[in-house]
């Protein structure tokens, strides 16, 4: 690894979230000074204790407030542009964010000469019925075309102690007798620890990458739908029945589902879980994959036993021999 030059300082926009978290932890690690850019930087607190004091500093920003995005970024060597929604509420719609949103973090780093890393998703497609892969291909394109020589990542699912796959799961795994199998269970997904895809944002910005060109970011091991879920039960030493639900009576679910303020299922997510979930053969024929980033992938196996222990029966620390 380079020593980052010193007092280089990163605009981490969506860095309070999930993979920002672990994003901001690598960066510390090299040395990079750290602005968090989040719409309640009180809510950012949390990320303090990862550098040292005054390495970490949160600002407000929205990215549907233009003006607000350009002074998050002023100064800055470069921009990591993490913010994404899984559904739509009130003003935050997929188009105003990850189109609208990604097309002015991308304008505003070329003005400002800044490095760029948007992050996107494996399933980004201009042709899909989902709004969310639209917009995702939307936020590709206009990154590229404002600043040609950023460096998009699209993750497959990813895990680690605060994801939103295993842990909604294994949550819901304690309070119900069965799980949802949706659309049979057939889907394959490639999962990718957040830590991961930390170090590959830490290697684009320490310029090990290609630029211009789009990165897909992928674990070890494909694995189906119905794999992770007997995966997550074995984890949290539970039986449960996985029920088969087709994707027609799934999408009459997510239709209540989506009244929910923080729906469980959507019907655009249905849509995206009609297609595996993998890195393409091309990224890979390509050199276009974590492992040409000089990452090696760490397995679901090493990680998930770190956060999914909590969701076991009280009294059970350790997983019986098989
Ligand atoms: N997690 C995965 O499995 C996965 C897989 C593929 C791709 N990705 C992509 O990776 C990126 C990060 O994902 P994540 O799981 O870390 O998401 P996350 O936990 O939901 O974090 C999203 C972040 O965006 C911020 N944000 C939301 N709306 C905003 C707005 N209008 N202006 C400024 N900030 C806003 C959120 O903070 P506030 O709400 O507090 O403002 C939060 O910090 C996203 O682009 C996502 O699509 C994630």
């Amino acid at each position: 690894m380079t020593a980052v030059p010193k007092d280089r300082l990163v605009t981490i926009y969506g860095g309070s979230g999930f993979i920002g978290r672990h994003v901001v932890r690598a960066l510390v690690r090299s040395g990079w000074r750290i602005r968090v850019a989040v719409r309640r930087p009180d809510l950012a607190h949390h990320l303090q204790p990862l550098g040292r004091v005054g390495q970490i500093h949160a600002v407000q920003a929205n990215l549907r407030y233009p003006d607000s995005v350009a002074r998050a970024a002023e100064g800055a060597d470069a921009l990591v542009n993490l913010v994404g929604i899984l559904y739509e509420s009130g003003l935050q719609t997929f188009g105003a964010i990850q189109a609208q949103g990604a097309a002015t973090v991308a304008r505003i780093a070329a003005e400002a000469k800044a490095q760029l890393v948007h992050f996107s998703a494996i399933g980004a497609d201009a042709e899909s019925r989902s709004a969310y892969a639209r917009t995702k291909a939307a936020g590709e394109l206009a990154a590229f075309a404002q600043a040609p020589a950023a460096v998009v990542l699209r993750p497959s699912i990813a895990f680690g102690p605060e994801d939103d796959f295993f842990n909604k799961f294994a949550a819901m795994a304690r309070i119900s007798p069965a799980l949802p199998l949706i659309g049979g269970g057939k889907t394959r997904f490639q999962p990718v620890f957040a830590g991961d895809i930390a170090a590959a944002v830490n290697a684009v910005l320490d310029g090990r990458a290609r630029p211009g060109t789009i990165y897909e970011l992928g674990g070890p091991e494909v694995r189906t739908f119905e794999d992770l879920l007997r995966l997550t039960l074995r984890e949290i030493d539970r039986k449960r029945l996985l029920l088969p639900l087709p994707f027609p009576i799934a999408r009459i679910q997510a239709f209540f589902l989506e009244w929910l303020p923080k729906p469980l299922l959507t019907r655009d997510q249905l849509i995206l879980l009609e297609r595996d979930n993998v890195v393409s053969d091309a990224a890979t024929r390509e050199g276009r994959t974590l492992q040409n980033l000089g990452i090696s992938p760490t397995s679901l196996e090493a990680v998930l036993p770190t956060y999914l222990s909590r969701f076991r029966k009280a009294g059970q620390f350790s997983r019986p021999a098989a």
